[in-house]
């Protein structure tokens, strides 16, 4: 799919005041610094369509971007990150289960995974809470480029291990993402396609 067009639409802490308009829409979500901005900055070739930070905590609030004026993708707060007070966290986690409990235009979230690093517990809770929920979702490994493509595919194998162990009959589907390489970019926007025009 060819991305021809890629706007901001609206910021907000309030899934009833998210764009009303009943278009399909894509979420990302994972923990503080795992680069759910970066990858939605490389899905849509902007720089700096989504903000991004090396310090995590950046994105605070539910970001519409409407793509090719007719879908949605969705750049949410992370969770998971130590330094913001529990008040804060509490109100993200409100607004963030809140998004994913009544968005009806909601039709996959990618839950992303620093592709370098184990299993990590609240992942693996927040990936169940998903499936509790009843929400598609995909599983998208990021910063490929950090570590060699052999490692890569040990570290998704030993992922897959951990999912099924932990309740899951099998692997979700799942995609490798460099944001700073462009890894995964064509595979993600033809899933979404797929989907689009379905
Ligand atoms: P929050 O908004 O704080 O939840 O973070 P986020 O998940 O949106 O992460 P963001 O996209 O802001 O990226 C965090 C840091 O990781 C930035 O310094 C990015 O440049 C870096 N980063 C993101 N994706 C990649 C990638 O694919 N490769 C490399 N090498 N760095 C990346
Ligand atoms: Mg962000």
């Amino acid at each position: 799919m060819k991305i021809t067009s890629a706007e901001f639409i609206i910021s907000n802490s309030d899934v009833s005041k998210c764009p009303n308009e009943p278009l399909p829409e894509y979420a990302f979500i994972g923990r503080s610094n795992v680069g759910k901005s970066s990858l939605i900055n490389m899905l849509t070739n902007h720089k700096n369509l989504a903000k991004t930070s090396g310090k995590p905590g950046k994105t605070q609030l539910i970001n519409h971007f409407k793509i090719n004026l007719n879908w949605f993708l969705v750049d949410l707060p992370g969770y998971g990150y130590a330094r913001v007070s529990k008040k804060t966290k509490e109100v993200f986690q409100q607004f963030i289960t809140d998004y994913f409990e009544k968005r009806q235009q909601l039709v996959c979230a990618f839950v992303l995974i620093d592709i370098r690093l184990e299993a990590q517990k609240i992942d693996l809770e927040f990936i169940n809470y998903l499936g509790e929920t009843e929400v598609p979702f995909c599983i998208i490994f990021t910063k490929a480029d950090k570590i060699g493509k052999v490692k890569a595919q040990q570290n998704v194998a030993a992922y897959k291990k951990k999912v099924m162990a932990n309740g899951w009959e099998e692997m979700p589907q799942h995609f490798i993402t460099s944001s700073s390489e462009g890894i995964g970019r064509d595979e993600l926007l033809a899933f979404i396609d797929q989907i689009n025009s379905e």
